[in-house]
């Protein structure tokens, strides 16, 4: 029967079916090696089209000149070798009846110069970005030619590569750096009013066409609005909008509001967690009344009712649901399927995107499979025998062991101290803007009730607990405490962030907040803290604060702490904390100054020391079980690391395999657990 679900209604872009409105806009996770898209690109592109998205728009900001050098591990489109490499991309997900296109740029200013080729930087203007610091050349007419020959190269090689179509980026980078009066200071015929302004993106189309012909398709994402004065405003964006349908050479727009210039830009063109869902939809759907021309467009919808409705009501043509789909690549096959409930929801936790700056390629919060599908499954397949797992702790690490090994059609039991799931997730998620960190939880619930799992909540499991269950395999997932035995003197004076986010103690007068872990739980405390009234230090032994936290994932703590009564210290370190006068005296140091430190140390009197530095794990059952079990709980690294199968046996007299997970090894992070579980599981 065809379905009437408006999700699923095939989409004709010119000559082009897509199967149905649901697209991954372009999103580069830097997988490329050398620059180039190899196995593990094409992996990830295929699981996604093998469960029926119609268009995965590949790469993100694919690179098409050498001064362009990438910012985040993008695609090298200016050299020929991509070609073949892309041919396999664009077969596989072909194979699935999925159209494939690519997203093409030049960086301009978004950019830096100290790598690569070190080629200058360029710009229409001198204007540097807050975000990539480089110091453009204002651009001379020599460059603006050759870099409308490298786009028209790139272009050229794309369709070579048997592509359906290619996106041309123009929010944040060259092109709108031209549109914009904010970044184009050029005389003559490319700068000034907007024709001039205009005048080099359309450029760049007539050459791409020349080479590319009409048939292929090519299609804009940019800013229609910039959102600062100055700016391209929401009428001159609608005017690009028109100008660039009037060109006859664009097949599609895909509409973004807001510039990334800067942190807190970029964080309201692609909101994080806690951030209103489809802010921009309204917009975009403007954008199509305005043009009558096929609309794209993307930004925090992650659940199918709002893809759904935005479809339907005809806000958009296509819909991109991308980080969603990092989360769960199934999402089509499952609507498909009528298992909505099913879909693994996108959090909007934004792991996968700050990590692409900060620590080199993206993962999942809480699919620790995606980007790595060449050794870790998104299918969970049946074990062969059915074995007894018994797992000691229903944090994030513990549920994803449970999930796994009930997939694996294992009997599963799961012991709970507390009388809820969760562990350090449901600490986190009672900040209202990290509320959404509970799916992570609510959704493994209910793949475990599926699968029957059986909980035991408020039971704090000793060894004997475990041993009386006669398990074939025992995971330790028991999480870990706060650890806050940092001082010289004084630990007995301090609290825990931990102790601050759960509500057990109350923010006091005058507060100094010591991290050096430099992840969420500090600024989570630190929005609780300020949000109280109390007046907040927070200091930390590092060059820059909360690094663990990254970019992105910051800027709703520095929208909610700069309006409040809070200071930053950063490279000085707490040494010792006493009470004096019913107050409490902290001595801080500083590791610059070395053991000389002493006579320079600063001294600040407070009512209240926080303290966050990570957890010390709760490993007692752990080393209680280890003399019981087959493998003395050692994991062999090689094979854990290719994704096989465990088959340590240092002690043949040992009843059970016995496995530790998460930050009952040592303090680490939510996907950290999750990808240990995931791991050593599978394979059960
Ligand atoms: C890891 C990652 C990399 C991205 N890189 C690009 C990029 O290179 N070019 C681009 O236009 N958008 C990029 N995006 C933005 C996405 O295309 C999309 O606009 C954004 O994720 C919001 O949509 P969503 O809420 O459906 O995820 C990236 C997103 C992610 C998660
Ligand atoms: S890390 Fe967070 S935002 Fe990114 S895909 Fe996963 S759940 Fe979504």
């Amino acid at each position: 029967m065809t379905s009437k679900d408006p999700l699923l209604q095939p989409y004709q872009l010119k000559h082009l079916t897509l199967k149905n409105r649901i697209m991954t806009t372009s999103h580069e996770p830097a997988y490329p090696e050398d620059g180039m898209p190899k196995e593990r690109y094409r992996a990830y592109h295929e699981a996604r089209a093998k469960a029926g998205v119609a268009l995965t728009m590949t790469a993100g900001s694919a690179t098409v000149s050498k001064d362009s050098p990438p910012v985040f591990n993008n695609i090298l489109a200016y050299k020929d070798e991509v070609v073949p490499w892309l041919k396999q991309v664009t077969d596989s997900c072909h194979e699935h009846g999925t159209a494939v296109m690519i997203q093409l740029t030049h960086l301009g200013r978004r950019t830096g110069w100290a790598k690569g080729d070190w080629l200058p930087v360029v710009s229409p203007s001198h204007r540097r970005e807050a975000s990539h610091r480089a110091f453009p050349k204002k651009m001379e007419d020599w460059d603006i030619d050759r870099i409308i020959r490298d786009y028209a190269d790139a272009a050229e090689r794309m369709k070579a590569a048997g592509m359906d179509g290619i996106e041309l980026q123009a929010y944040g980078h060259l092109m709108d750096q031209f549109w914009s009066p904010l970044t184009n200071t050029l005389d003559g015929s490319y700068g000034g009013d907007l024709e001039n302004r205009m005048r080099f993106s359309l450029d760049v189309l007539s050459a791409i066409r020349k080479r590319v012909g009409d048939e292929f398709i090519v299609g804009v994402r940019y800013t229609a609005d910039e959102m600062v004065a100055g700016g391209i405003s929401r009428d001159e964006g609608i005017d690009i909008s028109r100008r660039l349908k009037d060109t006859g050479q664009v097949d599609f727009l895909n509409v973004i509001r807001g510039r990334i210039d800067t942190d807190p830009a970029l964080t309201d063109v692609i909101p994080v967690m806690g951030m209103k869902n489809s802010p921009h939809l309204d917009f975009a759907a403007a954008v199509r009344e305005a043009t009558g021309f096929p609309t794209f467009h993307a930004a925090k919808i992650p659940d199918v009712a709002t893809a759904r409705y935005a479809i339907a009501e005809g806000k958009l043509d296509m819909i991109g649901m991308t980080r969603a789909h990092m989360a769960d690549p199934h999402i089509v096959k499952k609507i498909i399927e009528g298992r909505e409930d099913d879909i693994r929801p996108c959090v909007g936790a934004t792991y996968c995107l700050d990590r692409i700056y900060q620590a080199g390629d993206a993962f999942c919060i809480h699919n620790a499979a995606t980007g790595r599908e060449l050794s870790m499954p998104h299918d969970i397949p049946k074990a062969e025998k059915s074995r007894k797992v018994v797992i000691v702790g229903a944090g994030p690490g513990g549920l994803e062991a449970a999930r796994v090994a009930a997939e694996r059609g294992h009997e599963v039991v799961v012991f709970e101290a507390q009388s809820d799931p969760g562990g350090q997730v449901r600490l986190t998620a009672q900040s209202p803007r990290r509320h959404e960190m509970i799916s992570i939880i609510d959704w493994r619930m209910a793949q475990c009730a599926a699968h029957d799992v059986e909980f035991r909540f408020n039971t704090w499991a000793e060894a004997e607990d475990i041993l009386a269950e006669n398990p074939d395999v025992v995971i330790i997932a028991t999480g870990g405490l706060p650890d806050t035995e940092v001082l010289k003197t004084g630990n007995d004076l301090v609290v825990s962030a931990w102790d601050i986010i759960a509500g057990d103690v109350k923010p006091t007068g005058k507060v100094l907040l010591f991290d050096d872990a430099g992840d969420h739980a500090a600024m989570q405390a630190a929005e609780i803290i300020a949000e109280s009234g109390a007046e907040l230090e927070i200091m930390t032994p590092d060059r820059s604060f909360a690094p663990e936290v990254m970019a992105m994932n910051l800027v709703p703590y520095m929208r909610a702490m700069q309006q409040k009564d809070v200071t930053f210290t950063v490279t000085y370190r707490l040494e010792d904390v006493v009470r004096e006068d019913g107050r409490l005296k902290a001595r801080v140091g500083s590791d610059y100054l070395g053991g000389e430190w002493g006579e320079l140390a600063k001294e600040r009197i407070v009512d209240q020391v926080v303290i966050n530095h990570g957890i010390i794990p709760m490993d007692e059952i752990y080393f209680d079980l280890k003399p019981h079990s087959t493998n003395l709980g050692e994991v062999n690294h090689d094979d854990l690391i290719a994704g096989r199968v465990q088959q340590e046996m240092n002690n043949p007299q040992g009843k059970f395999q016995l496995f530790r997970i998460g930050d009952a090894v040592s303090s680490r992070n939510t996907h950290a657990a999750i990808y240990d579980a995931l791991r050593l599981v599978k394979d059960l």
